[in-house]
């Protein structure tokens, strides 16, 4: 098997309607039906154990120069190209990369402890160069929009997709529009679209509005979409999985939990896990179960009150302001996942979220808020009984603490619900908050700010 680019031929399929796209329009949907494309891949036949052994040398081997974007061997580095043999093909001189993928595998053990389950690790996606999952599924999408000659990209973002596809357009000399909703998402995201060189709007609406007015958008300027709709950056998004079981030896985990938004990356993993369950590099599909705000939950309603018949667009609200989405566009791709690998819808409340996330905090990792919501929900299924003590669970943490330090902030100050908050948040929170104590520069005070510590401890 050749270590350079591999010739694997792909197709755009409709998901609803099966036909086949030589190429995608500018809003990447079916031009028969209107829903969404995926990759599908009709001459696989690879043995699994020499895709094993090639991705494994590629991840061995040693970049040449240091960050030069045409050398071919700088793709090995990459923890998305890596895994070339199982995505669209893309010429390596259009290739944009920044070593994405190769992302930690941590145990959580004061996290498991408190949930009952003895191997609980976090899939750590925020350790991606903008420190977001994103990124993954970017360096395809951005490269693909550099090989078909675009000058300008496109999203609409509640922050991580905007700060990732900045950078990697920044890196192939393309031009960037951001389209966020105003006042809605963390500065720390913000800034990166800002620093990257993006040409950063505002809009006064949410999310939602923001997609609506960019697919208007697509079909009147030639901007190239680089929202998850865009099934390269599915395909990008799906090595996250395909590392992951690369991780775990190939071994697979009984459950496997991320957070629900815009529904790609549920989508995006759960491709992966069929791809690679059909290519026999593991045996048996993990449980993916997908876990979203209370107030941003169109998808939980979807499969709790209408059994997945149809999906009410809401108008979202959530402090995890990454998720704050009411009208996600995969969720008819996420659906088929839950189903298939037989893994359940849950939503958690914002001090359940709060907690959570100062709770991965003290394992020592720490997350953004969206990504703390699989902690919440693991809880949950753990009560449920769907989840039992002896499995393994894997967390997908999307974001990195430092994307949203308000959040964390206002939390550890005791002031990020204001009044609202009832009893319970109060009792469980104090144990978790961490208030800067200001004292005078003296070296008495310090030793009883110690003191008092180890008493309480
Ligand atoms: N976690 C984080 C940190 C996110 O930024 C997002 C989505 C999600 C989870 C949900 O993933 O949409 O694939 O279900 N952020 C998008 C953005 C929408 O614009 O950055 P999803």
């Amino acid at each position: 098997m050749p270590s350079s680019l591999a010739e694997t031929v792909s197709q755009l399929r409709c998901i609803n309607c099966g036909s086949i796209s030589s190429a995608a329009g500018r809003n990447f949907r079916c031009a028969s039906c209107g829903e969404l494309l995926e990759f599908v891949f009709p001459e696989w036949k690879y043995d699994p154990e020499s895709l094993k052994s090639v991705w494994l040398n590629r991840r061995m081997s040693l970049g040449k120069g240091p960050c030069h974007q045409l050398d071919p061997s700088r793709l090995d580095q990459s923890g998305v190209w890596r895994f070339r043999e199982l995505l669209p093909q893309i010429p390596a001189e259009h290739a944009i990369t920044m070593a994405e993928g190769n992302t930690p595998l941590y145990h959580l053990q004061r996290c498991a402890r408190a949930v009952g389950v003895e191997n609980l690790f976090a899939k750590h996606q925020g350790m991606n160069p903008t420190a977001s999952f994103k990124d993954t599924g970017m360096t395809l999408a951005a490269s693909a929009a550099h090989q078909q000659g675009f000058r300008w990209v496109a999203c609409a973002s509640t922050g991580n997709t905007s700060a990732s596809m900045a950078a990697y357009a920044a890196r192939g000399n393309l031009r960037s529009l951001v389209l966020i909703p105003e006042g809605k998402i963390s500065w720390g995201k913000l800034s990166q679209s800002l620093d990257y060189g993006a040409l950063t709007c505002q809009l006064r609406t949410d999310f939602d509005g923001c997609v609506r007015i960019l697919n208007e958008l697509v079909q009147c300027k030639p901007v190239c979409l680089l929202n998850s709709v865009n099934p390269y950056r599915i395909e990008g998004q799906k090595t996250a999985a395909i590392e992951l079981l690369e991780q775990l030896n190939w071994e697979a985990p009984d459950h496997i939990i991320v957070p629900g938004g815009n529904l790609g990356n549920s989508s995006a993993i759960g491709k992966a896990l069929f791809e690679m369950h059909e290519l026999r590099l593991i045996s048996r599909l993990p449980k993916l179960s997908i876990i979203q705000a209370e107030g941003a939950n169109p998808f939980y309603r979807s499969v709790h009150e209408f059994g997945g018949k149809k999906l009410e667009p809401m108008s979202a609200e959530t402090l995890a302001t990454a998720i704050r989405i009411g009208n996600p566009a995969s969720w008819k791709k996420a659906l088929r996942v839950l189903r298939v690998t037989g893994g359940q819808v849950e939503q958690v409340s914002e001090v359940e979220i709060a907690e959570a996330k100062a709770e991965i905090g003290a394992d020592g990792v720490g997350c953004e808020p969206a990504s703390a919501v699989t902690l919440a929900g693991l809880k949950k299924l753990r009560t449920s009984g769907f989840v039992n003590p002896g499995e393994i669970v894997i967390l997908v943490l999307t974001g990195h603490l430092l994307k949203d330090p308000d959040f964390t902030i206002k939390f550890h100050r005791g002031d990020l619900f204001g009044e609202t908050t009832g009893e319970r948040f109060d009792k469980q929170a104090k144990s978790l908050q961490r208030a800067p104590i200001v004292l005078d520069a003296d070296l008495g005070a310090v030793i009883g700010a110690l003191d008092a510590a180890e008493r309480n401890s």
